[in-house]
C-alpha cells in the first residue's frame, strides 16, 4: 500500500488521490493550498510528499481533523476556516502564498453525509439542516418552508434532474400548509410517497442533492472559488478541481476554457480581441476520471472528474 492510502479514512476517503498528485507534483520546498480540507486525505498526501500545505474548509468540524496534522507536520501545515469563494482575501491578510498548486475537491465529505445531525442524509433521521457551515444562511427546512412552489420545482428539476419535480414541489406546499417539514425522514417519506422506488437508488436522492446545492450555494461557489484561487498561484502553479455533478463540471470546464483562450470573439466584433483572462494552459485536454479499481473500492468516486490548469503568464 502506498503512503497516504488506507490511513485515517474514517472521516472521508480521498478520491482520485494518485491523479491529483500526478497533476500537482508535490515535493519538498513547494507549498500548496487545499480549499476543501474535509478529512485531510489529499492534504496528508501532499505533506507526506514533503510539501507545505495551507488548508481551509468552511465546515468547523474539519478543524478536529486538522488538529491531528498540526502535531505530525509542525509548521509545514496550517489551517483556516473559510469558504473558498472568498479565501484569497484571507490568504492575502495572512500573507500566505503564492502557491505551487491549489486543490478544490467539491461537494460533501463522507463525515458530513454520515452524521445524521447535519441533515444531509435520507438514510438516517436528523434535522433538515444541510449547511456545511452551520453558522451560514438558512437551513434546508427554512428554505422548504419559504420558497415558492415554482422555485422548489425548478431546483428539483434543474439541480436534481428529478422528473417528478413539479409533483414533489406541490406535495411539499400542501404539507407545509398543515405542518412544516422538520426532519430528513419526513422529507424522504414525502418524496417516496410521490415517486415509487425503482432500482437501487432511494427515491429522495435527487431531491436531497438539489437542496444541498441550494443551501450551500454550491454552484455559485465553484465560479467564486476558481476566481479566488487563480489569483494565488505562482507562475507554473497548478489548480486542480474535482467535481461530482455534471452542472459543476460544466462550470469548471467553461471557466477553464475562459482562462486558457488567447482570443475573445463575438459575432458583433469586426475582429477577435485579446482575452484579458488568458494566463493559463490546460494540463489535460480531457477530464481525468477514476479507474475501475477505484470505483469498485469507493462507490463515491463513480461520478468524479478532475480538471486542471497551469499558470503560464500573468494577466496583462
Ligand atoms: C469532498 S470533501 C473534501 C475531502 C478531502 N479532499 C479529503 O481528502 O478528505 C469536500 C469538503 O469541502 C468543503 N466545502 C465544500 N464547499 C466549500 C466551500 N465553498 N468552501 C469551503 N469548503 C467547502 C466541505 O465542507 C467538505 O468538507
Amino acid at each position: 500500500m502506498k503512503k497516504g492510502q488506507g490511513q485515517g479514512h474514517g472521516y472521508h476517503r480521498p478520491v482520485l488521490l494518485q491523479e491529483v498528485l500526478a497533476v500537482l507534483q508535490p515535493g519538498s520546498g513547494k507549498i500548496f493550498f487545499d480549499g476543501t480540507f474535509g478529512g485531510g486525505g489529499h492534504t496528508r498526501a501532499l505533506l507526506e510528499a514533503g510539501a507545505a500545505v495551507v488548508a481551509s474548509d468552511r465546515d468547523p468540524a474539519a478543524l478536529g481533523e486538522a488538529r491531528k496534522l498540526f502535531g505530525e507536520y509542525g509548521d509545514r501545515f496550517s489551517f483556516l476556516q473559510s469558504d473558498f469563494g472568498t479565501v484569497h482575501e484571507r490568504l492575502a491578510e495572512l500573507r500566505l502564498g503564492p502557491f505551487d498548486g491549489a486543490l478544490l475537491d467539491l461537494g460533501v465529505s463522507s463525515h458530513q453525509l454520515d452524521t445524521p445531525e447535519r441533515g444531509f442524509s435520507f438514510q438516517q433521521d436528523g434535522p433538515l439542516d444541510m449547511r456545511m457551515d452551520p453558522r451560514d444562511g438558512p437551513t434546508a427546512a427554512e428554505l422548504l418552508q419559504s420558497a415558492s412552489e415554482t422555485q422548489l420545482a425548478e431546483w428539483f428539476w434543474r439541480l436534481g434532474d428529478e422528473p417528478a419535480a413539479r409533483r414533489i414541489a406541490a406535495r411539499i406546499v400542501r404539507r407545509r400548509a398543515q405542518e412544516p417539514l422538520r426532519t430528513t425522514a419526513e422529507l424522504a417519506d414525502l418524496v417516496s410517497s410521490v415517486v415509487p422506488r425503482r432500482g437501487p437508488r432511494h427515491p429522495a436522492t435527487k431531491v436531497f442533492q438539489a437542496l444541498r446545492l441550494v443551501v450551500n450555494r454550491e454552484l455559485e461557489q465553484v465560479a467564486a472559488g476558481i476566481a479566488s484561487l487563480r489569483t494565488v498561484l505562482k507562475l507554473g502553479g497548478r489548480m486542480a478541481v474535482i467535481t461530482f455533478h455534471s452542472l459543476e463540471d460544466r462550470l469548471v470546464k467553461n471557466y477553464f476554457r475562459d482562462l486558457t483562450r488567447e482570443w475573445d470573439d463575438r459575432p458583433e466584433w469586426p475582429e477577435p480581441r485579446p482575452n484579458p483572462l488568458y494566463a493559463f494552459r490546460l494540463v489535460n485536454t480531457r477530464a481525468v476520471v477514476p479507474s475501475e479499481a477505484e470505483i469498485r473500492e469507493n462507490a463515491r468516486a463513480r461520478s468524479a472528474k478532475l480538471r486542471a490548469v497551469e499558470r503560464t503568464r500573468y494577466e496583462p
